[in-house]
């Protein structure tokens, strides 16, 4: 490091010198590099200059699961883990929550700013308008085994939509692009349903223009014999504030997935593909599944200690609970856990959730979970209002998908216009076998 520092007044030994820059000494060389600082942060490619001669290829960063890695510049959502702040383009998650709706939340994404009345009258019946699918779609749905996972389904048909709109790899009309952003939100919930209803070997309703986004989610799912359906005021709003805090969640596996796959110029739909597949892991999105087996398996409060035990002795995981992110509650989960309530309401109190509430004040008040900064994520309390609203845990990922669909097609569409971005390709480091000669079959031993 550089010691040409001169002091400004600092009491806690710190030198200031006010230049943006970071002395970097290679004491292979002797060398000694200036690296600029820009937003908290240095270029990783500033580093390739280093080398010990010639030949040398450069130094390089070294970050598996890009723990300490910005790989956009986004100006979509802003996190404060430390804080537990989240704000979707600067208005916080809570205000929005109890104020907005998803398809304004999704509106705000999209293009930056909240709408006006006429504009969110337009997005509305624009979202409206395209909910339907190709018959053909319903056709394929209908080729996957009964018991196939709802969100394999969705993965499957959302890629397929890409075969049904193959003028989507237009991506650099901004025209074009919109109608493909329009697309996925408003067919999302269609395909959802669709695999939601194969899977209880039901017909498929199909969506009914008359209602809001929700409240026809609604419907695609339960509608039975009745003529119309009415959802219910209280159902369709809780749904709605799930869809809002699922919406985006900055550079997230699944949302990295989208970038990463769409910065090949590949079409969103495969793009919005590759998000899906990343958020059907059980460490992101199939999170809420593993937290309601998790629920029932311990049963009855009686059970937590035991299992408590397992997770400090590392045979389990406390699901529901950690992020990479936040290393304080998740503001999410503190609204989640009000509509829980309001949805028990309704459809009668979900017994699991006093099993829930106990295993957060036991673990709030244990050193284990308190010393690693572990408080519950957003999916600790979202199982459970799915599984009051009738719905299986399988569909639970399904239901993040439809919200974080906002999220993926706001990103994808600042990657496509962000002169900065290229395609995706990360280095390694080659640890294995070098230059060895080709042994015939029946040479080896
Ligand atoms: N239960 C028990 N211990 C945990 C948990 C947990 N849920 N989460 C983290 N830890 C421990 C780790 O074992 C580790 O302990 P150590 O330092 O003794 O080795 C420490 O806390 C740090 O954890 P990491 O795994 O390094 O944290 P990371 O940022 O890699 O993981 C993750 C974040 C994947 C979310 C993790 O907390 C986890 O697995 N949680 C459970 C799954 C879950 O709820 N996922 C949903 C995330 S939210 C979302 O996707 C929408």
């Amino acid at each position: 490091m550089s010691t040409d520092t001169q002091a400004t007044g600092r009491t806690d030994g710190v030198a200031e010198t006010g230049a943006n820059t970071l002395s970097v000494t290679d004491n292979r060389t002797g060398r000694t590099y200036e690296i600029d600082i820009t937003d908290g942060t240095v270029r990783a490619m500033d580093f390739r200059q280093i080398k010990v001669d010639d030949d040398d290829f450069g130094l390089m960063t070294y970050d598996p699961a890009f723990t300490n890695t910005a790989a956009a510049r986004s100006a979509i959502t802003y996190i404060d883990g430390d804080a537990g702040i989240l704000e979707y383009r600067g208005y916080p998650i809570e205000q929005l929550a109890e104020q907005s709706t998803f398809i304004e939340v999704a509106y705000l994404l999209v293009h930056g700013e909240l709408p006006s009345q006429k504009q969110l009258d337009e997005w509305m019946h624009e979202i409206t308008i395209h909910t339907f699918v190709h018959e053909n779609v319903k056709d394929f749905i209908k080729g996957f085994r009964h018991d196939a996972h709802p969100m394999g389904m969705l993965l499957g048909s959302v890629g397929a939509l890409s075969t049904f709109y193959p003028d989507a790899n237009q991506i650099r009309d901004a025209d074009n692009r919109h109608l493909q952003t329009i697309r996925l939100i408003a067919k999302m919930p269609t395909l959802a349903a669709f695999a939601y209803r194969h899977s209880q070997g039901m017909p498929y309703v199909y969506p009914d223009n008359d209602l809001r986004y929700p409240g026809n989610f609604l419907n695609m799912m339960y509608k039975m014999t009745e003529l119309k359906y009415e959802p219910d005021p209280r159902l369709a709003r809780a749904l709605d504030i799930l869809f809002i805090l699922h919406a985006d969640h900055e550079q997230n596996a699944s949302t990295s997935a989208v970038r990463g796959v769409g910065s090949t110029q590949v079409d969103p739909y495969s793009a919005v593909a590759a998000g899906v597949a990343a958020l059907y892991g059980p460490l992101h999105g199939g999170a809420n599944e593993a937290v309601l087996r998790m629920l029932r398996r311990i049963e009855t409060k009686d059970n937590i200690p035991d299992f408590m035990t397992g997770v400090k002795n590392g045979d389990e995981r406390l699901m529901g609970f950690g992020h990479r992110v936040y290393k304080n509650y998740d503001p999410r989960a503190k609204i989640i856990k009000a509509a829980a309530e309001d949805v028990f309401e309704v459809a009668g109190r979900n017994p699991l959730i006093d099993i829930a509430t106990e295993m957060e004040r036991i673990a709030l008040e244990d050193d284990y979970f308190v010393s690693r900064k572990l408080y519950p994520n957003v999916d600790f309390y979202s199982g459970l209002i799915y599984e009051a609203l009738g719905l299986p845990v399988s569909m639970f990922p399904v239901l993040f998908a439809i919200g974080r669909t906002a999220g993926w097609i706001a990103q994808w569409l600042e990657l496509v216009q962000d002169k900065e971005q290229k395609i995706a390709r990360p280095r390694q480091i080659y640890t294995g076998e070098r230059r060895r000669d080709y042994v015939p079959l029946d040479q080896r031993s």
